[in-house]
């Protein structure tokens, strides 16, 4: 197996560099933090009840870790979409912010354009692309992202942003606090799973080599969804592996029947269950009952505990963990975690089949 303690390692499968753009995220949420404190909004976005997040992806995600982190405390009910069409609820309440980093995304622009028809207040978070021609055209404000990654690694960038936005709309409570307890945290977690520390310290690289050769089922629940929902994709992303993710306390009512069969996928499985002190205390009693059944079930699986004290920092942490340990997994599955070719193949295709 791949020695994930050799530098060598990391500068054959990694040449574009993917560990320096994971290891940067303390430091871009910082960064998207002072910028969306500085981005005014127009101020007729004041009166707004509904919100809709338009994106897909790497985009995308920061939607639903904002819908997470609001859930807690919002009586705004917010949505994300990753479709063509744009639900037919919107109304001139509602805030349509569409999120694409390349600014290209055929879903993402479709949506956004079915947006432009209706009375609903807008807003644009991109690097560039159609996304930002249409709103610049359209006299739309751009949040402009000036951070070189691929997108599913610019996600300071589309999550942060959010947060700032919401606080100023007085959807969610002031969160700088939160936000600089949380880039503490990571910078502290930075140093147990990052490259320099080795495997038998590293949280991150333990992970990865027990995922090795496995299907990896990611358990999450409540505020963690989303943490569960980004583990998948990073392992799907990154690593090139197959991943799933669910979601307590619906998985106590399906998922968990399934275990039986077939019989010789047990030895494949590894379920990684996310888990916080601030779940539900029932939802907390599932997991450890959950992970009992999985035992009788002979699936291997581990309880992750999340870090911080504030919500936001305890999604981070495990979203911070995850990128790490599907970084790992792409080194020991010998395969370069920077480009997504299948993705960047079918959207070729797709353009050509207009
Ligand atoms: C690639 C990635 C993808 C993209 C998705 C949408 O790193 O994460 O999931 O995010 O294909 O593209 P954008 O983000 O440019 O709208």
């Amino acid at each position: 197996m791949i020695d994930l303690d050799n530098s060598e390692v990391y500068q054959r499968l990694d040449p574009a560099g993917m560990r320096e753009r994971i290891g940067e995220l303390p430091q871009q949420c910082l960064e998207a933090w002072q910028q969306v404190l500085s981005f005014k909004l127009p101020k007729g976005y004041s009166n707004i009840d509904r919100i809709i997040i338009l994106g897909m992806g790497g985009s995308a995600i920061g939607g639903d870790l904002l819908n997470c982190l609001a859930s807690l405390e919002s009586e705004t009910p917010i949505s994300v979409c990753r479709d063509y069409d744009l639900p037919h609820f919107v109304d001139g309440k509602t805030l349509v912010i569409a999120s694409s980093y390349s600014g290209m995304t055929e879903e993402t622009l479709s949506s956004f354009s079915q947006a432009l028809t209706t009375p609903a207040k807008k807003l644009a978070i991109t690097t560039g692309g159609r996304l930002k021609d249409i709103a610049g055209q359209n006299d739309i404000p751009i949040l402009t992202i000036d951070y070189k990654a691929p997108p599913r690694a610019a996600l300071a960038h589309s999550f942060i942003p959010l947060v700032g936005i919401y606080q100023k709309l007085g959807i969610i409570s002031d969160k700088s606090k939160d936000v600089a307890e949380m880039v503490q945290i990571l910078k502290d977690q930075q140093s147990t799973i990052d490259d320099s520390c080795p495997l038998k310290l590293n949280a991150a690289k333990q992970l990865a080599t027990r995922l090795y050769s496995h299907l990896a089922i990611i358990y999450g629940a409540g505020f963690l969804s989303a943490a569960a929902r980004r583990w998948k994709t990073q392992i799907n992303e990154n690593s090139k592996a197959w991943a799933f993710y669910e979601i307590f306390p619906e998985l106590n009512h399906n998922a968990v029947v399934g275990y039986e069969f077939p019989t010789d996928l047990a030895q494949m499985l590894f379920v990684v269950l996310l888990r916080s002190p601030h779940l539900h205390p029932r939802t907390l009693i599932r997991y450890k009952l959950t992970a009992e059944m999985l035992s009788n079930a002979k699936v291997s699986h581990e309880i992750i505990d999340a870090k911080g004290e504030s919500p936001l920092s305890q999604m981070m942490s495990l979203v911070f963990l995850g990128d790490w340990t599907s970084y790992y997994l792409s080194l020991l599955n010998e395969t370069d975690p920077y480009p997504v070719k299948i993705i960047d193949f079918l959207k070729k295709r797709l353009a050509e089949e207009k």
